[in-house]
């Protein structure tokens, strides 16, 4: 049975910060930051403001859009890496806060990578035949893990939140949508390039990012290179047949050098990293559901979204919107 995207969803915080805003305090430079990365300003949450409140706003955007009802729901998936709480769960937060009292939710882990993780687990657990409809989430406060005394990723990260919802169709229904394949990968020898400091079980404080940049940027390049050759390979596309590119918004060069392994031209790329900068595992639903929402990405569209984080891992879905 065809797994189909039904909703979209997103939440932003309030309070919007420039580069020239971080440079009034960091030495650094809007010009610095917009050269290397590409990001122009991002956004940080305020008092009140968390994970789970930006992934609740994000749920009732997608659920809206969807148009289900919160009772035919039965499993939240909730990928992040700066949950308000070790326990409960930011899913079940969720699952709380919408009504849902059926079902099961939980979190995933897999840094930038955390969205396509969730979406996977989501379609497998679909498939499956245990449940039917669910709701998979990307939200993250990253502003709680940097600081201004490190300049070098002080600047590259956001908060934000974004949610789809994902449903079984009969082959009828679908008209040919749905999910036609996840991949994940991961390589952990390479934990030590991109970590926190800190941890509930070593230092009980959730620390700050610390991150050997150019080889993340190294391992990135070529991650999503593979990934993208080996996707084409597996599900036996052509690059023509990609309508959009959906990548982990983490530095708007590394998603060019994957645009040019695809052949696509920029304006088939969804590009939200000077608008957001790096929201982790919220950055790609952040930027799907505002391309579906401004209307570039259309139903029966093929869409290729990617990822790279912290682990390392990498994963990538293609998708029949
Ligand atoms: N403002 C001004 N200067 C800075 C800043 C800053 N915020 N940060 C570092 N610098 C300085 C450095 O101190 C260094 O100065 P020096 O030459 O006098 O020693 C100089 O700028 C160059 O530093 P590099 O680290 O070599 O800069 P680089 O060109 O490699 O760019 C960057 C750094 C942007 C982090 C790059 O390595 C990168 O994009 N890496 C990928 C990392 C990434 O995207 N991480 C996100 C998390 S992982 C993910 O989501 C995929």
């Amino acid at each position: 049975m065809p797994i189909v995207i039904t909703g979209t969803g997103s939440a932003l915080p309030k309070k919007v910060v420039s580069n020239d805003d971080l440079a009034k305090f960091v030495e650094t430079s809007d010009e610095w930051i917009q050269t290397r990365t590409g990001i122009q300003q991002r956004y940080f949450k305020t008092e009140g403001e968390s994970t789970s409140t930006l992934a609740i706003e994000a749920a009732n955007r997608a659920i809206e859009s969807a148009g289900v009802s919160v009772d035919e729901l039965d499993l939240v998936v909730v990928a992040t890496a700066t949950p308000d709480h070790s326990f409960p769960s930011v899913a079940t937060q969720v699952q709380a806060a919408i009504g849902m009292q059926k079902g099961a939710a939980f979190d995933v882990a897999a840094a930038c990578s955390g969205f396509i993780y969730a979406l996977s687990v989501a379609e497998n657990m679909i498939k499956s035949g245990s449940f039917s409809k669910a709701l998979v989430i990307g939200a993250e406060t990253l502003s709680n893990l940097i600081t201004p005394e490190d300049r070098t990723t002080y600047v590259l990260f956001g908060d934000g939140a974004g949610a789809i919802v994902v449903e079984n169709k009969t082959e009828e229904e679908a008209q040919g949508s749905g999910v036609i394949g996840t991949d994940l990968f991961s390589d952990g020898r390479f934990k030590n390039e991109l970590y926190t400091d800190g941890g509930v079980s070593t230092t009980a404080s959730a620390g700050h990012v610390v991150m050997n940049g150019r080889e993340v940027f190294k391992h990135a390049t070529r991650a999503m290179s593979g990934l993208v050759n080996d996707t084409l390979v597996k599900y036996n596309i052509e690059k023509e047949d990609i309508d959009w590119l959906v990548p982990h918004q983490a530095n708007k060069r590394i998603i060019d050098a994957t645009a040019k392994h695809l052949n696509l031209s920029a304006d088939k790329v969804v590009l939200t990293v000077g608008e957001h900068a790096n929201t982790s595992a919220a950055s790609i639903p952040l930027a799907f559901d505002k391309a579906v929402r401004d209307g570039r990405i259309q139903k029966g569209q093929l869409i290729f979204f990617e990822a790279f984080g912290a682990g390392f891992t990498w994963a990538s879905a293609l998708v029949k919107f």
